[in-house]
């Protein structure tokens, strides 16, 4: 009888032995945890959609980054849901903005204990709920740069310390980096969801932050999941723009194009694990049809392990608390 030489399992025999051959570590300092910022709240919303998510009233955001800091999570990422709407998107600028409000309670509380990064866009701003301006039928590209661009200042000078595009509008990434360095603040990084799908996967978050789009949907901005190169063109143009941290987003369905973007490009990659693939699971585990703890920590390893250095997740708490208790 012949044996195969190449035994794998001799590897996997005991629990020191796995540990000591365990390829892929997933720490709490890989998350960016989400955080929803709304103005005029009295107390806390829950998201229907997303269990365990809630909005918050501005005065509880400081309690929040601190639970999130007591997790070891080193970053958030902060949404504003303005109390009013208008064509140009105001309420996404100037110092009494919700999201610019928020980032300097942040910044005066905890100093440089959490990396704040904002997201920048206009889609929870305008009446039509679009990421950028209308013009006639469609969403022009140019003034909309130059707004996101204000954003991005005016969060910069609230004291953020990462600005993150969502907008997927061209040129995006230049025109921060030039408004942030015009103004001084040349130390403010950009985290762009450079190749942001056109997905399904956003419909809980749409619900989170109220950004649906009155009219027509994203296909015009977004990229089309059929396309990994034009996914790829997109990051590739970031880098060219100066983006610091390049984003794939959705993460569990674009594994794919994490791997690739890792092994074509020497810049950070991040991944966001977006708010349809945390209603998946949560839904699930509700109804008891997967084991909710073992389901988070295969997701997240896998982003990991596909190439991303750092995601962006709603398990992000969750998965922190885990990751302490055990592996
Ligand atoms: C909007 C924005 C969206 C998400 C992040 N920023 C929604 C969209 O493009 O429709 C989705 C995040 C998620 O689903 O968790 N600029």
């Amino acid at each position: 009888m012949s044996f195969p030489t190449r035994r794998l399992r001799r590897l996997r025999n005991t629990e020191k032995m796995r540990d000591l051959m365990q390829e892929t570590i997933l720490t709490p300092s890989d998350f960016i945890c989400p955080v929803f910022v709304q103005e005029n709240l009295k107390s806390r919303i829950k998201v229907d959609s997303m269990p365990d998510i809630e909005r918050l009233p501005l005065d509880d955001v400081i309690d929040e980054v601190g639970t999130i800091s007591d997790l070891n999570i080193p970053a958030i990422m902060l949404f504003g849901i303005p109390s009013k709407k208008d064509d140009a998107g105001t309420g996404a600028l100037g110092e009494n903005a919700i999201v610019q409000k928020a980032i300097t309670q942040i910044r005066k509380n905890y100093g440089e204990k959490i990396v704040i990064m904002a997201d920048v866009c206009l889609c929870q701003y305008t009446t039509s709920g679009h990421c950028g301006h209308v013009k006639g039928n469609s969403i022009d590209n140019d003034s909309s740069i130059a707004t996101l661009a204000n954003i991005a200042v005016s969060q910069a000078k609230a004291g953020v310390d990462v600005v993150s595009p969502s907008a997927m509008m061209d040129g995006q990434v230049f025109a921060i980096r030039a408004a942030l360095d015009d103004a001084g603040f040349t130390n403010v990084g950009i985290m762009s969801h450079s190749a942001k799908h056109r997905s399904s996967f956003y419909s809980p978050f749409r619900d989170a932050a109220e950004c649906a789009p009155k009219f027509g949907d994203r296909r015009s901005y977004q990229v089309p999941y059929t396309n990994a190169r034009e996914a790829l063109r997109e990051v590739e143009t970031d880098i060219n723009e100066g983006v610091d941290i390049v984003m794939i987003k959705p993460a569990l369905a674009y594994l794919d194009l994490i791997a690739e973007t890792k092994k074509r490009f020497n810049v950070p990659v991040s991944a966001y694990s977006v708010s349809g693939e945390y209603a998946l699971v949560k839904g699930a585990a509700i109804q008891g049809w997967v084991p909710e703890k073992e389901i988070i920590h295969e997701i997240l390893y896998s982003i990991k392990r596909a190439g991303a250095d750092m995601m962006v997740t709603y398990f992000a708490k969750q998965a922190a608390k885990f990751l302490q208790e055990s592996k």
